[in-house]
C-alpha cells in the first residue's frame, strides 16, 4: 500500500465523502478491482453501487470501512481517513453475510453498540442541531420492531433463518447511530415480501437519522426506490462507468413508486448497465425488476 500524504484543504472538508482516483489490484489478479475511482458523496445522500459480480463495489465498500487498503488515490470520510472514522464508530458496515455473535441473543446483539459506542450520542446532538429527529429512535426494541423481529428479542442467532439473521444485522448498525452506513447487498437473503418492507424500514430510518447510506445492489428497482444517486460500475478493471441522479420526489412513498417517474429512472439504469459493456448485454446476474 502506498501512504499518500493528503492536501491539508482535502482533509478538512467536513462535509464529503471524497473518493479521489482510487486503484486497486489484489495480489496476483490480471485485472484492477479498482480503477481511477473518483466519487464525491455528501453528508446525508443515498448513493447505490450497482454492476456486475466481480465490478469492485465490495472493495469499494470495505476501502470505505477503512478494512481494504488501496494502492494509490485517497479516501477521506469528513475529513478523517477511514480507519479514524471507523474507529470513531462514525462508520457502519452491513457485510454480505450478517456476523453476529452467536452466543448472545437477538436483543443483545442489536444492543451492543449503543453500549460500546459513546461518540454515537455526541453525534446524535450534532444532527439534532441539523434539524434531524432522534426520539427514541435507536431503542434496540423498536429496532428490533421495525425490522419485524420484536417477538425474537430472546432467542439466539442459531435459531433464525439467514434472512432474519441479515435484518438484525441491519437493526445493530442502526443502532450504532453511523454518520455512514455502508450496506453490501443487505437484503439479498430476504424473500422479496420482507425485501419490500425492509426498503420501506430503511428509508424511513434514513430520513429520520440523516445518515449517510452507501448501498449495493444488483436490483435495479431496489437502487431507484431507494436512491438519491446511483453508480454505474463495469467490471475487469473495476470503473465507475455513469453517475445517474435519481430525480425522484420524498418521500418515497407507494404513489411516487407506482408512478411513471421510477420506471423512466429504471430504464436510463438499465440502459446504462447495457452501455457499460460493449457486448451489450446486461449481465445475467442482475435482477432485472
Ligand atoms: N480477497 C480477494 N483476493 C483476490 N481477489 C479478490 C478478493 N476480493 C475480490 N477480489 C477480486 O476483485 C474483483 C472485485 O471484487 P468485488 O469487490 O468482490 O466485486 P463485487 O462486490 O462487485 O462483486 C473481482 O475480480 C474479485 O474476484
Ligand atoms: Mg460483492
Amino acid at each position: 500500500m502506498t501512504t499518500v500524504t493528503l492536501p491539508a484543504h482535502v482533509l478538512a472538508d467536513p462535509e464529503h465523502i471524497l473518493v479521489r482516483e482510487v486503484d486497486k489490484t489484489y495480489p496476483g489478479a490480471s485485472a484492477r478491482a479498482l480503477d481511477d475511482i473518483d466519487l464525491v458523496i455528501r453528508r446525508g445522500e443515498f448513493v447505490s453501487l450497482i454492476g456486475p459480480s466481480g465490478c469492485g463495489k465490495s472493495t469499494l465498500l470495505r476501502a470505505l470501512a477503512g478494512l481494504e487498503p488501496i494502492d494509490t488515490g485517497s479516501i477521506t470520510i469528513y475529513g478523517a481517513t477511514p480507519r479514524e472514522a471507523c474507529s470513531q464508530k462514525a462508520v457502519g458496515l452491513v457485510p454480505q453475510t450478517p456476523a453476529l455473535l452467536p452466543w448472545l441473543t437477538v436483543r443483545q446483539n442489536v444492543e451492543l453498540p449503543g453500549k460500546v459506542n459513546r461518540a454515537a450520542s455526541k453525534r446524535r446532538a450534532h444532527r439534532q442541531g441539523m434539524g434531524a429527529s432522534s426520539v427514541g429512535r435507536t431503542d434496540p426494541d423498536e429496532l428490533l420492531d421495525l425490522v419485524g423481529l420484536a417477538e425474537k428479542r430472546d432467542a439466539y442467532p442459531g435459531e433464525l433463518s439467514g434472512g432474519m439473521q441479515q435484518r438484525v444485522a441491519i437493526a445493530r448498525a442502526f443502532g450504532l447511530e453511523p454518520d455512514v452506513l455502508l450496506m453490501d447487498e443487505p437484503f439479498s437473503a430476504l424473500d422479496e415480501f420482507t425485501r419490500e418492507a425492509m426498503r420501506l424500514h430503511l428509508l424511513s430510518l434514513w430520513q429520520r437519522m440523516r445518515t449517510t447510506v452507501v448501498f449495493v445492489t444488483h436490483s435495479v428497482r431496489e437502487a431507484v426506490t431507494l436512491s438519491d444517486r446511483i453508480v454505474v460500475m463495469s467490471a475487469r478493471p473495476g470503473r465507475i462507468h455513469e453517475l445517474i441522479d435519481v430525480d425522484l420526489p420524498r418521500p418515497r412513498d407507494r404513489e411516487v413508486l407506482a408512478g411513471p417517474g421510477l420506471h423512466a429512472v429504471e430504464d436510463r439504469v438499465r440502459d446504462s448497465l447495457q452501455r457499460a459493456w460493449d457486448s451489450g448485454a446486461v449481465p445475467s446476474d442482475l435482477v432485472p425488476a
